[in-house]
């Protein structure tokens, strides 16, 4: 078996910084060797990776994105080909995609649509979580199944988009009720979808059509209100894993906090466009440009009562905040986000970041809102834990998967539609943001996939993870 040796560099874990060697043999890691030990022990390598000056880190692992999800009258435009190459580029080295159920259709054959359109086609490893939008009998059977012989171990419900992927109280009270038993995470998309529609429905009699007025009609409350509902439902059902998905607002942050301070199994994640974007400075752009930034929760203002941006950044800091992932949905501006000109509902609800957060992320390490440790907890070691996949994933040990991001702190990475951008769309939404270090080489289960700025790897190269269990459960 070809072995890799990664020399010279700093490994980063979430308890600390050391000057580790990494030898990897085939698709594992064999040993880490302290510095110097790999000469003097006359270790040889087929290839030799020097990391001097840099971090080395487990790849990391975006665990909400939705390559070719039909949503909004059209469909996500990444493929898994193309979102998992730019998923590489970005040093992530495992998505988890959201499978689709609907009102009305099979979970099996939502579940095997999924494997239909990725196996074969991913560039980095993949697993599945089953989106569960019609909530009865069958499907609730089908979510036991799918926990013990799927691999599929969590199952995202929807309190908004009423008509769509909507559940009501008592249909998420049951979903939870199987998932306390059959030991599921519940993730949530918590936002009161009921209410907001009467809103979006009110601003658009008025002629309040422009983007900026989706984040009018989603307000912060609401999005705290369904946290609070989901974490009491969740409770109801006996302490069920609960894992509310793209946090964006204080309100419901705060009730998250509350929850997790009373011991229960209840986790949150944010994605880089609630940390760093506004409602002014981007959805209010002149023009249709701000459809660009439509997706839900809305993008908040900077002139709430709440800080929302410093209240998430505190709450990854405190790990209120467990994991940062993307929500990936990404839609062109022509002819996909331009279907809501003149009606800011009509726009799909998405954007495009998987190839971003480690970047995003880790500028936030460079502004001193996080910690190195934070940043490799918060994007990989965490999310391989609370969906069941350490210590295969998430972590730089012998006996696990050579995942690794060899991240250089010393150059600089310009995102743009001209600069650095691989996904499928036809902008960037974090066009001309600088960041302060660069994803220097990437490997893939031993597979140098990113290296010298050039994609090395190979359509379908990623493989299916079948996941267990969370692992942080009281
Ligand atoms: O706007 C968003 N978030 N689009 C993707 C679907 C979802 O709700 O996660
Ligand atoms: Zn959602
Ligand atoms: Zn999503």
């Amino acid at each position: 078996m070809a072995r890799t040796l990664i020399k010279n560099g700093t490994v980063i874990s979430p308890t600390g910084r050391h000057d580790f060697d990494v030898l990897i043999e085939g698709e594992t890691i064999l040993a880490l060797l302290e510095r110097g030990k790999s000469d003097s022990l006359s270790i040889t390598a087929d290839k030799v990776i020097d990391a001097k000056g840099k971090y080395v880190i487990p790849g990391g692992i975006d665990v909400h994105t939705h390559m070719e999800l039909p949503f909004g009258g059209t469909a996500a435009v990444d493929t898994f080909e193309t979102g998992t190459i730019a998923a590489a580029w970005g040093g992530v080295t495992t998505i988890v995609d959201m499978a689709l159920q609907r009102y009305g259709e099979n979970v099996h054959e939502g579940l095997a649509e999924w494997h239909r359109k990725a196996g074969g086609n991913c560039a980095v490893d993949y697993a599945f979580h089953q989106i569960i939008g019609g909530v009865d009998e069958q499907s609730l059977k089908d979510m036991t199944y799918l926990v013990d012989h799927e691999g599929v171990t969590s199952f995202k419900l929807f309190m908004a988009y009423p008509g769509v992927f909507y559940s009501d109280d008592g249909q998420i009270l049951r979903a939870m009720q199987t998932a306390s038993e059959n030991g599921a995470t519940i993730m949530m998309h918590a936002e009161n979808g009921i209410a907001i529609d009467v809103l979006v429905q009110q601003h658009i009699a008025r002629g309040d059509t422009d983007p900026k007025y989706h984040s009018y009609s989603r307000p912060s409350l609401l999005e705290g209100e369904a946290t609070n509902r989901a974490i009491v439902l969740s409770k109801v059902a006996g302490n069920v894993p609960l894992y509310i998905v793209h946090m964006s607002a204080s309100e419901a942050l705060n009730a998250l906090a509350e929850a997790r301070h009373e011991g229960l199994n209840v986790f949150g994640e944010t994605c880089p466009q609630y940390l760093y974007m506004t409602l002014e400075d981007h959805l209010a752009r002149p023009g249709f440009e701000g459809a660009k930034f439509v997706c839900s929760p809305p993008i908040r203002s900077k002139h709430d009562k709440h800080d929302h941006h410093g209240d998430l950044w505190k709450g990854l800091r405190m790990n209120e905040l467990a994991i940062v992932s993307t929500d990936h949905c990404p839609f062109c501006y022509k002819d996909q986000k331009e279907l809501g000109i003149g009606n800011f509902s009509k726009i799909p609800n998405g954007m495009g970041g998987v190839e971003h957060r480690m970047e995003l992320i880790y500028q936030g390490v460079v502004q001193g809102e996080l910690s190195l440790e934070r940043w490799v907890e918060t994007c990989s070691t965490t999310p391989a834990r609370m969906f069941g996949m350490y210590p295969q994933k998430g972590v730089i040990a012998p006996g696990s998967d050579a995942d690794i991001l060899v991240w250089d702190p010393n150059k600089k990475t310009k995102i743009g539609i001209n600069d650095k951008h691989h996904m499928n769309m036809d902008h960037s939404s974090w066009e001309g943001t600088v960041i302060d270090g660069k994803v220097d080489t990437v490997l893939s289960r031993g597979m140098v996939v990113i290296e010298n700025d050039k994609y090395t790897g190979r359509k379908g190269h990623g493989k299916f993870i079948k996941r267990g269990l969370c692992q942080y459960l009281n």
